[in-house]
């Protein structure tokens, strides 16, 4: 029997946003999307919708959710006539731009003008005309701060929200405050997997509607013991499911950019060797490639390498992105090393890292499940079953238990949450944690004694960058070096540039060493952009000849260009110092410190191993650095905790009387602990001051 709904869409040939008639296209997908699980609960959607301000949805990964509901939503709710949008959240930039890129090819409209999405530092819309926009949750909270009740949309859509980003955590308290004052706004909590119970306790009184999973069975294989090295064991057991196993896809999850690019390259290599069996075709995933490089995932697999013989290979190399973010048919075999990269914040040392953590046994869980899509699949986990049982916790601690708080409660201040701490959070963070990020603001002159925003504390949150960096920019002004502070922290904002590809370190190394200066990273950070500025006409071979990123660089410039245009219209002048005089180095070290003040080290005269400052915890200079030698007082950009502790992308201080007179609160004697920068700031006094007597007795 023909389906009614595509019937009456057979019939109507003219599409409503457009006023064109639809495209063969347009009907070929429509047969697709009208077999996914979700298009059943169409009609109990609509109803929940119409009776219910918020409505819970959790549904498996690739039941549709994030593509079909908006879109049900925008048939309802008409949006294109009412001037109010929809818009739908993902914790994931591409996702974002790839579900937008998908949604405007089923709805048949352009993209970018009735469907688009927005990211930070890139907005993919058109005023007045669209009316479905996919967007970062960050993107969202920003635009909170300047519509706190965001007006602009009748419908919200909160996607992954099982993710628990920061983001997502934070907008889901503001929705329930913005609520009761927005009687007309709908919104919609979406999910792969729910905890349920949190769930429905939090939005009390809320209908829940399940989607069924339609997925087959896979089958788990563990490795029999622990790999010494999870790459390597990636490496051969893709080689190995390609040698003995039946046609279908293979999903590889690793860790990172770097890692993928790298394990794409020696696949091919291996892939290219292996002749008498089918093609096998490596595809990177993660979040900085571009778009349309995205779009690869969702290719057909290679073709056979003769008529009659079987059909290649694709094998997704990703990052967790592919964990529920993304759907990818066709995979039957998944490959799960256990590892993700964790932002990890240690309030007691205020550092924040990246790392390289073993995932939970939810996340496995999920990861599993992408191999059952289509037809059995089988899931090789590479780590034992005893592993999985007492290493890997149950579930992954939200964000909001294991970030750095800063942005997050300058955004809320900004949107004017009456009290912070009465929040109404999912799950409130570390008292600690909050302590911490208020204490912070306050040093940072964001916040003053009596813990209100101040002017400077408003400014900086209009920059979409870390208040660190926005401090920088503003402070610059008065250094009169806006034009260069304005490319570091542009070049301190994108994905690292530096390419170091493992048959070339040497050549890269070298390479990046040409743009070192004295002072350090941040200098040889604006070396690379002046020099890439300079060689834009010729730009992807430049990169090429000195292992740039191209993508990376060209964000850059991009990123540079908003921040520009948020200074201007603080009407801050875009003053540029030259490199001949004599405070170029001073003034940009200055700057630096006064948004990275709590980021400073210091040797230890006894041990000449660097201490942070405050915290007194040992940490080496990362092996990147250009710095020859080791100044005594650096300022650096990063953390990261691998085996050791280090510092990455550091600058040197020559005058370390500049962190008493930019940060006298933080750096008061007073309170400074012991270590070895208080023994310092000890002696200057002391040694100081017989020279102040004998000049007072001259006089
Ligand atoms: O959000 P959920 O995981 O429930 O599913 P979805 O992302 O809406 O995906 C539904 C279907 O659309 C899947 O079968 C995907 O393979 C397909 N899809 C696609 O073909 N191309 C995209 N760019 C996105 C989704
Ligand atoms: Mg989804």
């Amino acid at each position: 029997m023909e389906n009614p709904y595509l019937a009456h869409r057979k019939e109507s040939k003219e599409n409503p946003y457009t006023g064109k008639s639809y495209t063969e296209n347009y009907f070929k997908i429509l047969e697709k999307r009208e077999q996914l699980p979700v298009f059943q609960y169409k009609k109990d959607l609509l109803e929940a919708l119409r009776n219910n301000q918020v409505t819970l949805l959790v549904g498996e990964t690739g039941s549709g959710k994030t593509t079909q509901v908006p879109q049900f939503f925008v048939e309802e709710l008409k949006p294109h006539l009412k001037n109010k949008m929809i818009v739908c959240t993902q914790p994931r930039r591409v996702a974002a731009m790839s579900v937008a890129k998908r949604v405007a090819e089923e709805m048949d409209v352009e993209f970018g003008r009735e469907v688009g999405y927005t990211i930070r530092f890139d907005d993919f819309t058109t005023n007045n005309k669209t009316f479905l926009k996919y967007s970062t949750d960050g993107m969202l909270l920003r635009e909170a701060m300047f519509d706190p009740l965001l007006t602009k949309y009748s419908c919200i859509i909160l996607d992954e929200t099982h993710e628990r980003t920061c983001a997502t955590d934070i907008l889901m308290g503001l929705i329930k405050e913005i609520i009761p004052r927005r009687p007309d706004l709908r919104v919609l909590v979406m999910s792969a997997t729910l905890d349920t119970e949190r769930f429905l306790k939090y939005f009390e009184g809320s209908p829940l509607i399940k989607v069924p999973g339609r997925t087959f069975p896979v089958e788990i294989l563990y490795s029999e013991k622990p790999e010494l090295d999870y790459v390597d064991a990636a490496i051969r057991t893709v080689l190995q499911i390609h040698m003995k196993e039946d046609p279908g896809d293979i999903l590889l999850f690793l860790t990172g950019e770097e890692e993928i690019e790298d394990v794409c390259r020696k696949l091919s290599f291996r892939g290219n060797e292996m002749v008498d069996y089918p093609i096998l075709k490596p595809i990177p995933l993660y979040s900085s490639l571009p778009p349309n490089e995205q779009q690869r995932i969702f290719c057909d697999p290679p073709k056979p390498r003769e008529p009659g013989k079987p059909p290649g290979r694709k094998v997704i190399v990703s990052t967790n992105i592919a964990e529920t973010s993304l759907t990818i048919d066709g995979i039957v075999y998944v490959i799960d090393p256990g590892f993700c990269k964790q932002k990890i914040y240690n309030p007691r040392n205020r550092v924040e890292s990246l790392q390289v953590t073993p995932i939970s046994q939810a996340s496995a869980e999920q990861r599993a499940g992408r191999a059952g899509r289509t037809r059995p699949g089988k899931c090789y986990r590479l780590y034992t079953k005893e592993s999985y049982d007492t290493h890997l916790t149950k579930q992954t601690p939200p964000e909001m238990l294991r970030t750095n708080l800063t942005t997050v409660v300058l955004q809320l201040y900004r949107i004017g949450v009456a009290n912070i701490c009465k929040f109404h959070f999912m799950e409130p963070p570390a008292p600690e944690t909050m302590m911490r990020a208020l204490e912070i603001l306050n040093y940072m002159g964001a916040l003053d004694d009596e813990g209100d925003l101040t002017e400077l504390g408003k400014m900086m949150s209009d920059f979409p960058v870390d208040p660190q960096l926005a401090k920088v920019l503003i402070s610059s002004s008065k250094y009169k070096c806006v034009s260069q502070m304005l490319s570091i922290v542009s070049m301190l904002s994108i994905q690292n540039p530096f390419l170091r590809p493992a048959d070339k370190k040497k050549e890269a190394d070298r390479a990046r060493q040409a743009f070192a200066d004295v002072c350090g990273d941040h200098f040889l950070l604006l070396n690379v952009y002046d020099t890439y500025v300079k060689n834009q006409f010729d730009a992807k071979r430049w990169c090429r000849e000195n292992f740039l990123n191209p993508r990376a660089m060209a964000s850059a410039v991009r990123i540079r260009e908003q921040l520009e245009k948020i200074m201007k219209r603080f009407k801050f002048e875009i003053s540029e110092l030259s490199p001949l005089q004599k405070e170029f180095q001073n003034n940009i070290q200055k700057s630096l410190i006064s948004g990275f003040f709590m980021q400073v080290a210091c040797t230890n005269k006894s041990t000449g191993k660097y201490e942070i400052i405050k915290e007194n915890e040992k940490v080496d200079l990362h092996l990147s650095t250009c710095l020859q030698s080791k100044p005594t007082w650096v300022v650096f950009n990063e953390y990261i905790q691998t085996t050791t502790a280090s510092i990455r992308t550091v600058t040197e201080i020559s005058n370390y009387k500049w962190l008493l007179e930019i940060a006298p609160a933080y750096y008061d004697l007073d309170t400074l602990p012991a270590g070895a920068a208080r023994d310092y700031f000890i002696k200057e006094k002391y040694e100081n001051k017989p020279k102040a007597k004998k000049q007072k007795r001259h006089k």
